[in-house]
């Protein structure tokens, strides 16, 4: 099966992608999970965002020059929030 355009599909985007033609798509606009299993959410540590077979796909299925926009946290704002994630759990299990 091959995806229409103009729809929206709540699946798996790892799935999705690879029922993508190449070169169909103008835009990847994308807030990917930070990897940081913040709040103890499962989506948040599984890996997907450094998996370079999908970033692979994402360029396999942009346009020639066409846009990616990605919301991302840099290294400083990730120690931060990993110590405040720390934080947050350890008060918690103490509020238990
Ligand atoms: C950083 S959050 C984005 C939150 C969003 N910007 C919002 O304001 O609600 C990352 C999102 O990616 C979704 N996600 C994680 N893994 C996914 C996957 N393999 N395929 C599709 N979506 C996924 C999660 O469910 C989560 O909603």
């Amino acid at each position: 099966m091959l995806l229409e355009v103009n729809n929206v599909y709540n699946i798996d985007c790892a799935e999705g992608i690879g029922l993508l033609e190449r070169d169909c798509v103008d835009a990847c606009i994308t807030d990917p999970p930070y990897e940081l299993n913040f709040m103890g959410n499962t989506w948040d540590n599984t890996g997907i965002s450094h998996s370079i077979d999908l970033w692979k796909e994402v360029l396999r299925v942009l346009k020639p020059g066409r846009h990616y926009i990605g919301f991302d946290i840099n290294s400083e704002y990730y120690d931060i929030a990993e110590k405040r994630i720390k934080e947050y759990t350890e008060d918690n299990k103490h509020n238990k």
